[in-house]
């Protein structure tokens, strides 16, 4: 008998990059390997509700709520990336779909939510095509999740697993592939358990560059081929420092890589300047503190004006201390979010 309706639920995490990804090739091929470590506060709770299709099936049919409320702003995202994925799940025209979904962190917080949004939405697919094959090992079902995310939004495929999860296929990375994202299973040192990301919210606009757009700005780039090169290099670099726990060359690598992402896009033609006044506040800031205390406090960056702020745990209450009372101000409405590195996506 034919699966004739039900519902599935997923939540799934944010993920914040180490070493970026910052450009891709057709098909959602990144132009470089990434690691980026599994957030466990900001992440996307959504709700598949599938009935099974009478008569002719002559494209999609699905319905967006966000929040409680119908949605047609995400409906042409969603449309093309069934389009993508349609080869991969031949059911989906088979079936209606009511996609209910919301976040844990602020929508206009200028947090990407197409990460959390989209491995949830994988993730609820992978569901129902557990239903029709019940054969689908653990290991197949997160490997095709985190493939079908990717071809949703690219850094969404690192965030099914966690707590460190590789995208792209690098030579010392065992299994790691373009396709999906693999979790880190080489040696961690344990200062890295526990590790805090405070997003500071400077600019809760939204997005001054898409994703996409910011991509493809990387075809014609004149730096594009040693970014890519470094960015095999930081692999490797970043392979070594998990490994041994050096702080110092962490944050070294990290804010360096957070950096490089920005002027990438300050060199490209159209150029941006994504941060803001007060992310270049916040980053002086933070090289203040840690020349006069040592404290291994450090930032990264995503394409956007908010801050990550991270740090080790052993660390956390006089690093709070300093956020609280020297780097809130700087955000847009006092608002931040006290996240921490997190597992991955959970069935509910
Ligand atoms: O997944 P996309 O296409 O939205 O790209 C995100 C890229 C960065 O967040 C800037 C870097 C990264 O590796 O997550």
């Amino acid at each position: 008998t034919p699966l004739k309706n039900g519902t599935v639920s997923w939540e799934s995490p944010s993920n914040i990059a180490l070493v970026k990804y910052w450009g891709k090739k057709q098909n959602q091929i990144p132009e470089n390997p990434s690691i980026s470590f599994t957030l466990e506060a900001c992440k996307t709770e959504t709700q598949l509700t599938y009935e099974l299709r009478s008569g002719n099936q002559e494209g999609f049919s699905f319905d967006v709520f966000f929040e409680g409320e119908k949605n047609e702003a995400f409906k042409p995202k969603i449309e093309t990336f069934f389009k993508r994925i349609e080869a991969f799940l031949p059911f989906l025209k088979q079936y209606h779909f009511t996609i209910n979904t919301a976040n844990t962190f602020p929508h206009s917080s200028g947090i990407a939510s197409s990460a959390s949004g989209m491995s949830a939405l994988a993730l609820c697919l992978m569901s129902v095509e557990k239903l029709l094959n019940p054969e689908l090992n653990t290991a197949y079902f997160n490997q095709k999740a985190s493939f079908l995310a990717r071809l949703g939004s690219g850094s969404a495929c690192r965030s099914i697993e966690g707590d460190l999860v590789v995208w792209g296929a690098h030579e010392e990375i065992t299994g790691s592939s373009d396709l999906f994202g693999v979790k880190y299973n080489d040696l961690v040192h344990p200062v890295f358990k526990n590790y805090h990301d405070t997003i500071l919210l400077v600019d809760k606009g939204e997005k001054q560059v898409s994703s996409t757009v910011g991509h493809n700005l990387m075809h014609k780039h004149p730096f594009a081929q040693n970014r890519f090169d470094q960015a095999v290099e930081h692999i490797t670099a970043m392979k070594t420092i998990l490994a041994s726990g050096d702080l110092k060359g962490f944050i070294a690598l990290m804010e360096s890589e957070a950096l490089t992402l920005h002027a990438m896009m300050m060199t490209s033609m159209p150029y941006f300047i994504l941060m803001k006044p007060n992310t270049l506040e916040i980053i002086n800031k933070i090289w203040e503190f840690r020349a006069k205390t040592g404290l291994h406090v450090g930032f990264t960056l995503d394409a956007g004006a908010n801050v990550h702020v991270l740090f080790p745990e052993n660390e956390a209450e006089k690093i709070n201390e300093f956020i609280n009372s020297e780097l809130v101000a700087y955000c847009q409405n006092g608002h931040y979010i006290c996240d921490k590195i997190g597992f991955g996506a959970k069935q509910l």
